[in-house]
């Protein structure tokens, strides 16, 4: 098939990447020229593992190409994806500018057959406004459908072809194949193609990310609970994940949900809510649960040091908001380090792949630095935030001679609390009791 992409961001380059992967001819359009013009020199605008090779490689055959022209990547297009960002409003509701202002853009270079279809997270009713607002534009009725994207950040391309399932929401049995045609070399595995009405489907992705973020909220409220209580939120997690009621998955403590879509769709759906006269209290628990939870490490750190941080070295690890992606839309790392600053602290930072994002945004207000161990020496203390592999088992005889003082706040419980106390460790984690060195 013939397919447009609109937005080359997170969600549209991975899109656009792996559609073309499985041989349909691909362009994706953007606004920001830059982007398309590092694209179209081989060069990928974000961190996402496997996604340069996938992009070379499809580029190279000449099934995808980028452009800032409308009609060039919308013209022959059969499937017209929409991919561009939908962030929060100040009231919390989606801003949809971004996707008014593509479909109006579109438009009048549409086939008449095409397919429009919102992969953005978008209100339920945005679909049948799409619908309604290309029949005002074109004079005609045109096909529209809602295809939500489930897709993690750091595992983008895995996700994307072996999905859990495939939603759409359509109102036609014809706009459905067309998608489950799309779609069929990502279902070899019998995985689901689920086909609802556009609102179901909508709802569908705005429901999945609340219910996982509500898990997150849920599991660091017990966790906060548990080191008042002498418990240890570990040995709680496995007492309760055994239950197959209950399970495992997203019940991990930590410093709060961020990233571009939890945040932002939590708010959204309370949004929703509130609109249709209903009192959203589980929502908005969840999200001032989070709000406060991204509170607690700078907490911490301010009772350990008696209130004063102003004149010490604070050496943060991992800045994007989870690990393997180099996103720090809404990360706990900006939380703290806003904190930090703010208390007078000096802080240097470190992260995999989120460095040239965090500095876009700071400049020389932070110290950099190229390897985990470098932001270590003279610190009083170190903060880890993002759990990336790198940081699991570091050399901490290494760590205790260069950090001032051996004083780790681990907002990810990447070590075990005996072994920090056997090492001579001052150590706080999340729900567990702090070790507390000499
Ligand atoms: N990031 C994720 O993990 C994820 C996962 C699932 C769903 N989503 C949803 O997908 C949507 C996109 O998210 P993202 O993270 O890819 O956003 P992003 O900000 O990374 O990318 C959006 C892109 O759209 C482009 N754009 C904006 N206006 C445009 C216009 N008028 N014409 C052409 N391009 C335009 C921007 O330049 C940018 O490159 C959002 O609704 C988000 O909620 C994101």
């Amino acid at each position: 098939m013939r397919i447009g992409v609109v937005g080359t961001g997170y969600v549209g380059l991975v899109t656009g990447t792996c559609f073309a992967d499985s041989g349909n001819t691909v362009t994706c359009l953007d606004i920001n020229a830059d982007k398309i013009a590092r694209l179209n020199r081989g060069e990928i605008p974000i961190y996402e593992p496997g996604l340069e090779e996938l992009v070379g490689r499809n580029a190279a055959a000449g099934r995808l190409r980028f452009t800032t022209d409308t009609a060039t990547a919308i013209a022959d297009a059969e499937v017209v994806f929409l991919a561009v960002g939908t962030p929060p409003a100040a009231d919390g509701s989606a801003d949809l500018s971004a996707l008014w202002k593509v479909v109006d853009a579109i438009a009048p270079h549409l086939h008449p057959r095409a397919v429009v279809v919102t992969k953005s997270t978008v209100p339920v009713g945005t679909c049948a406004g799409i619908e309604h607002r290309l029949k005002e534009r074109t004079g005609r009725d045109c096909r529209v459908a809602s295809n939500p994207e489930f897709l993690k950040e750091g595992a983008a391309i895995e996700d994307f072809q072996k999905p859990d399932r495939v939603v759409v929401g359509v109102r036609s049995p014809d706009v459905a194949d067309v998608l489950r045609r799309l779609y069929l070399p990502f279902l070899r595995t019998e995985n689901p193609f689920l086909a609802m009405s556009p609102e179901s489907s909508e709802m569908t992705k705005y429901v999945a990310n609340a219910l996982l973020a509500t898990k997150i909220s849920f599991i660091n409220e017990v966790a906060n609970l548990c080191e008042r209580m002498a418990a240890d939120i570990d040995d709680v997690r496995r007492g309760i994940g055994h239950d197959s009621r209950i399970g495992f998955a997203f019940l991990f403590p930590g410093v709060g949900y961020g990233g571009s879509c939890f945040p932002k769709d939590v708010q959204a759906l309370a949004s929703m809510a509130r609109d249709k006269g209903i009192v959203p209290r589980v929502l908005t628990a969840v999200h001032e649960t989070n709000l406060a939870q991204k509170k607690v490490l700078g907490d911490k750190i301010a009772a350990h040091f008696s209130g004063v941080l102003h004149g010490r070295k604070v050496a943060v690890w991992g800045l994007a908001f989870k690990p393997r992606t180099d996103d720090v839309r809404d990360a706990p790392a900006i939380d703290l380090i806003e904190r930090l600053l703010a208390d007078g602290a000096a802080v240097t930072v470190f992260d995999p792949e989120a460095m040239a994002n965090v500095r876009a945004i700071y400049g020389d207000r932070l110290t950099y630095v190229d390897k985990a161990m470098d932001a270590l020496d003279g610190a009083d203390c170190l903060a880890i935030v993002t759990e990336w592999g790198d940081f699991r088992h570091p050399d901490f005889d290494e760590m205790a001679r260069r950090m001032k003082t051996r004083v780790i706040f681990d907002g990810r419980n990447l070590y075990a609390p005996a072994d920090m106390k056997a090492r001579g460790f001052t150590y706080q984690s999340i729900g567990k009791q702090p070790i507390l060195a000499g």
